[in-house]
C-alpha cells in the first residue's frame, strides 16, 4: 500500500492549529468514504519534530487518493514515502484565484477559513455525487453567510454559490470587499447590487456577481455566479428555486454577540433553525446534504440532530466527537451533517 504524508498548514489561529491533526484525520476519513476509498488508513504522525498525517491507500486507488488529499482543508504539501525519504507529490488543487480572496478579510465573528473548507468537504462527501466538489459543478448555499467566507471559498474552488444574511452591515461590507478585490485583481466580471423584490414587495437587497478566471472564459460565457441576498433566512419563499442546491453549509450563530447586531438577528441557533429548516430543506436537491457548524454550549448535539430529523433530514452517523474542538472558553465547536433522501 503506498503511503503519503500530508504536511499540515501552519494555521494562523493557535487554538485551531492544536486541533488540526485530529480534525484533518476525521475529514480524510469522511472524504475517503464519499469518494469510494473505504480501505484508507489515516493517522497523525510526527517526523523530524513536525506533525504530518500518514495516509495509506490501496495500490489501484493511489491516484484518487492524491486528488482527495490535495483538497483537504489544511494541506500544505504532500509527499510519498520512499523508504526513509519523502518524495514531493504535485498537489491537484481546485483553487482558481489568488488565495487572498479567502484570507484577506479579517473581522470579529469571521469563521476560520480552514474550518469552513472542512465543513464544505465533509458535507459534499455525504452527498450522492461527492465528486461535484472537484469538477466545479457543486451548487453551494450558505443561508447565514455573514461577510461571505463560504462565498469566497466556493468562488475560489470554481463553484457557484448563494448566501443569505440579514445583517445589513455584513452585506455592505461584503459587497464593498468583493467589488474592490475583483477590480484590484483585474478579473473580468459583473457586479449588480440592487433591491431584492418579489411580487411588488421589497425583501432586502441582493448582490449578483459573475466572474471567470480569464477574459476568454468570460467572453465564452464560462462564468461562475455568486449571489448574496440580504434578507431573513427563515423566509426564503420565492427567492431560491426548489431543489436547486447540492449542499447547504453554514456556521450557525454562536449565542455570543459579535459587534452590534440588530434585534432581528437571532442569538439562539435552535430557535432560528426551528423556523428556517423547512425552507432550507425545500431548496436542497434530493441526495444533497446539509452541514452545520455550531457551539455545543448553546446547541446540544442531540437537540440539533432531533431538529434536523423533524425537518426531513437524516443525520449522518459517525464518530460522535470526531470534529469537536474548543475555540475559546465560550465556544465548544462541532459540526453535524445530514442528508436529504
Ligand atoms: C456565525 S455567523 C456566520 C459568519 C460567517 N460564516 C462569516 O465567516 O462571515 C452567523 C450569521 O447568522 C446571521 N443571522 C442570524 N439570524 C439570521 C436570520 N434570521 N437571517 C439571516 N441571517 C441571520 C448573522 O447575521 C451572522 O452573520
Amino acid at each position: 500500500m503506498p503511503e503519503h504524508l500530508v504536511l499540515i498548514s501552519p494555521s494562523a489561529n493557535r487554538v485551531y492549529a492544536a486541533a488540526t491533526p485530529s480534525l484533518i484525520t476525521a475529514e480524510t476519513r469522511a472524504l475517503a468514504t464519499g469518494f469510494g476509498i473505504p480501505d484508507i488508513e489515516v493517522e497523525p504522525t510526527v517526523l523530524g519534530g513536525v506533525p504530518y498525517l500518514a495516509v495509506r491507500t490501496p495500490d489501484h486507488l493511489a491516484e484518487d487518493g492524491v486528488a482527495l488529499l490535495s483538497n483537504l482543508s489544511a494541506v500544505h504539501a504532500l509527499f510519498r514515502r520512499e523508504g526513509a525519504l519523502l518524495a514531493p507529490v504535485e498537489l491537484q488543487r481546485s483553487e482558481r484565484y489568488p488565495s487572498d480572496l479567502v484570507t484577506i478579510q479579517k473581522y470579529q465573528g469571521k469563521t476560520n477559513e480552514q474550518w469552513t473548507r472542512l465543513l464544505l468537504n465533509v458535507t459534499a462527501a455525504a452527498t450522492r455525487h461527492p465528486r461535484k466538489l472537484l469538477d466545479g459543478t457543486l451548487q453551494v448555499f450558505d443561508p447565514m453567510c455573514g461577510r461571505g467566507t463560504t462565498l469566497n471559498l466556493a468562488l475560489s474552488l470554481g463553484l457557484d454559490v448563494t448566501g443569505v444574511d440579514l445583517d445589513r452591515k455584513d452585506y455592505e461590507a461584503y459587497s464593498a470587499f468583493i467589488k474592490t478585490w475583483l477590480r484590484q485583481h483585474r478579473l473580468k466580471h459583473t457586479a449588480e447590487d440592487k433591491q431584492l423584490r418579489t411580487g411588488g414587495q421589497t425583501r432586502g437587497r441582493r448582490l449578483d456577481i459573475e466572474v471567470a478566471p480569464t477574459k476568454e472564459d468570460f467572453k465564452a460565457g464560462a462564468v461562475q455566479r455568486a449571489s448574496f441576498l440580504n434578507t431573513d433566512t427563515s423566509d426564503l419563499d420565492g427567492l431560491l428555486r426548489a431543489t436547486s442546491q447540492d449542499v447547504i453549509v453554514t456556521d450557525t450563530p454562536y449565542g455570543v454577540l459579535h459587534g452590534s447586531h440588530g434585534d432581528r438577528l437571532a442569538r439562539s441557533p435552535l430557535d432560528l433553525l426551528e423556523v428556517a429548516l423547512s425552507g432550507w430543506h425545500r431548496v436542497l436537491r434530493s441526495g444533497g446534504a446539509i452541514g452545520l457548524s455550531f457551539n455545543r454550549h448553546v446547541a446540544p448535539r442531540s437537540e440539533l440532530s432531533t431538529l434536523l430529523q423533524q425537518h426531513g433530514f437524516e443525520p449522518v452517523t459517525g464518530e460522535e466527537d470526531a470534529f469537536r474542538h474548543r475555540v475559546d472558553a465560550s465556544i465548544d465547536r462541532d459540526l453535524l451533517v445530514a442528508v436529504k433522501a
